[in-house]
């Protein structure tokens, strides 16, 4: 078993999870960390990264390392964004307002999400980087389309729809904790819509009271209909439905399985990047999240086609831990190591990283 002795500043995401851990009453830490059912993609989103070695080029001049990129055409320090992720307040009294504050500093993008325990209103005005705003369809278009439009008016520059929760999955930690809505009953600002928690039901029945289960790909037209956001899908996993995303014109698409927190036994996300990357063919941008806890993995998610990574869990950690400056340092931890990976392999800018620095599990070269 792997001990975890820590002295002075956490030096690696897992550290900043220890801290967590630490710092969080159980309830929220298992909200926080867990993922659905068997947990089998939740630990194969990490694991299937460590099965990706490199095949680093050596003589190369690394003296100056650059690895700002864009994204919709978004100068950014570092591939690397934050993930839509919901309560924050749970983490920090400050919640998303810290967080979005140390994408701010980090000169990146932050995804706010329709589960904010922060209101859109608050997060725009508290910090002017950059933000996306991610949405969930709900039963009530009219409750989806005011969302959508206070995003534009606080100057959210993009919409993340999110397409895989037609339903809750199945949480189990949550259900046994039953925390959830208690919580939830507590925040003025979740910008979703109120949540009527009398009847004390959980998270889940909220989702499928809530979340609009018959949407479908024509639905993206309607999207498209009521704003002038460019959109990107957050949760393909197929070259089908990435075909389809390009079909119906979205600016972007998102490899995702909700940090494993809805379908168990999908794949690890990098392991169907490039399954996307290619059906894709470059007609628009493919960014991934789900296990990236480490520079090595921004990496290789780089190498195998993404334009950038998010991030969802690490920057809860960083939050739990140690607020603002916690994200910060996180971000900060994983740029590091990042430049490090990239010098080591003969990359001195990310349009350096290509498919062959990269070697996955069977491949031969
Ligand atoms: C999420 N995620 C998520 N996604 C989304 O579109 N809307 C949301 O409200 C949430 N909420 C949420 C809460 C918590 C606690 C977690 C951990 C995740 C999913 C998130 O955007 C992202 O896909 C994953 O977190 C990425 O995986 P990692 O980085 O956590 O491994």
């Amino acid at each position: 078993m792997l001990v975890m002795v820590m002295e002075g500043e956490p030096v690696n995401v897992n550290e900043f999870q220890e801290l967590a851990r630490q710092a969080l009453p159980k309830m929220h830490y298992d909200y926080y960390t867990g993922g659905a059912e068997d947990q089998y993609t939740l630990k194969e989103n990490v694991e299937a990264f460590r099965r990706i070695t490199f095949r680093p080029r050596m003589l190369v001049d690394v003296s100056r390392i650059d690895f700002s990129t864009t994204v919709l055409g978004y100068n950014i320090s570092a591939p690397i964004m934050i993930a839509p992720s919901g309560l924050h307040k749970l983490a920090h009294p400050e919640g998303e307002i810290a967080t979005a504050r140390a994408a701010a500093v980090s000169n990146t993008i932050m995804v706010l999400s329709s589960m904010s325990s922060c209101t859109i209103e608050e997060v725009a005005s508290s910090c002017n980087a950059v933000r996306f705003f991610q949405l969930y369809v709900y039963k009530s278009r009219d409750v989806s389309a005011q969302l959508v439009q206070r995003a534009e008016r606080n100057g959210y520059k993009a919409i993340v729809l999110t397409v895989d929760v037609p339903r809750l999955g199945r949480r189990e930690a949550d259900i046994k904790s039953k925390m959830i809505l208690l919580q939830i009953k507590n925040f003025e600002g979740l910008s979703s819509t109120k949540v009527d928690n009398d009847d004390g039901s959980k998270l889940e029945a909220f989702a499928k009271r809530t979340f609009d289960d018959s949407l479908c790909w024509r639905d993206i037209g309607w999207l498209r209909s009521i704003t002038k956001l460019p959109i990107l899908i957050k949760g393909v996993l197929t070259r089908e439905d990435a075909i389809k995303a390009v079909e119906v014109g979205v600016a972007g698409i998102v490899v995702s399985n909700h940090g494993a927190r809805q379908l168990d036994y999908t794949p690890a996300t990098i392991t169907v990047l490039e399954e996307v990357v290619h059906a894709v063919g470059g007609k628009v941008p493919v960014f991934l999240d789900g296990g990236v806890r480490r520079g090595t993995d921004v990496f290789k998610a780089l190498a195998l086609g993404a334009q950038a990574v998010l991030i969802g869990r690490p920057a809860i950690y960083g939050l739990a831990a140690k607020g603002e400056y916690g994200v910060r340092k996180v971000i900060q931890m994983l740029k590091d190591e990042l430049e490090l990976t990239m010098a080591l392999s003969g990359c001195p800018s990310v349009k350096d990283i290509t498919r062959s620095h990269v070697r996955t599990q069977h491949e031969k070269f």
